[in-house]
């Protein structure tokens, strides 16, 4: 298993596994048409390229024999009222491939999310989690993250709860 910096030319191999991972998990408790919404919204090929461009965005890659099975991206210009701890970044996205869950890997990418984390000088890693995800918030949970309140997520049409949970790094 290799983790590494997403990079431009990883465009299409990140827009595959971000759709396919969003959609395995929120599929069957969501609406079908806020569903694809929010794939068109987005994980487009060319929406990834701008994130794997931006300077305000770290995307992480996991990868087994060539193939990528997780990934993760932090970013940073913007935090809700409920994270008061200092110089905060956002965990933005943290994903896995159905066939590697339990497995260690997002353990893995969790430490070298808040190696990268601390590196851009960051004393605070943040994340907002939809309430109904309960694996995620005991994964989360067993990394050290705490609930710290709640904001809203907007899935296509549908306005939803997220709690956000935190950590000091
Ligand atoms: C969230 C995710 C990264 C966690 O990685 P993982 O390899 O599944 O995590 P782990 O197996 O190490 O830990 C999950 C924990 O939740 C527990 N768990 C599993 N199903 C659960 C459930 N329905 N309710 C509560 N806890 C649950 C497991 O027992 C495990 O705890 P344990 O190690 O103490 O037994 C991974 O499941 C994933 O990618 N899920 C889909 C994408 C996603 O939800 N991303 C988060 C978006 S915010």
């Amino acid at each position: 298993m290799e983790i590494r910096r997403g990079e431009t030319h990883d465009a299409a191999v990140l827009a595959d596994l971000a759709r396919t991972t969003f959609y395995d998990t929120f599929a069957a408790s969501n609406d079908s048409n806020d569903m694809a919404l929010h794939l068109e919204r987005s994980y487009g090929v060319d929406q990834q390229a701008a994130e794997l461009r931006s300077p305000d965005i770290v995307t992480l890659l996991v990868e087994q024999d060539g193939k990528a099975i997780a990934y993760a991206q932090l970013r940073g210009e913007y935090r809700p009222e409920c994270v008061t701890g200092p110089s905060p970044i956002e965990l933005w996205r943290f994903y896995v491939a159905r066939g590697f869950h339990g497995q260690g890997v997002a353990q893995a990418l969790m430490d070298r999310v808040k190696e990268e984390a601390r590196q851009r000088g960051a004393a605070t890693l943040w994340l907002g989690v939809w309430e109904h995800n309960a694996r995620a918030r005991a994964f989360y949970a067993k990394c050290g993250f705490v609930d710290a309140g709640q904001h809203v997520f907007l899935f296509g049409t549908d306005p939803q709860t997220d709690v956000v949970m935190t950590v000091t790094l």
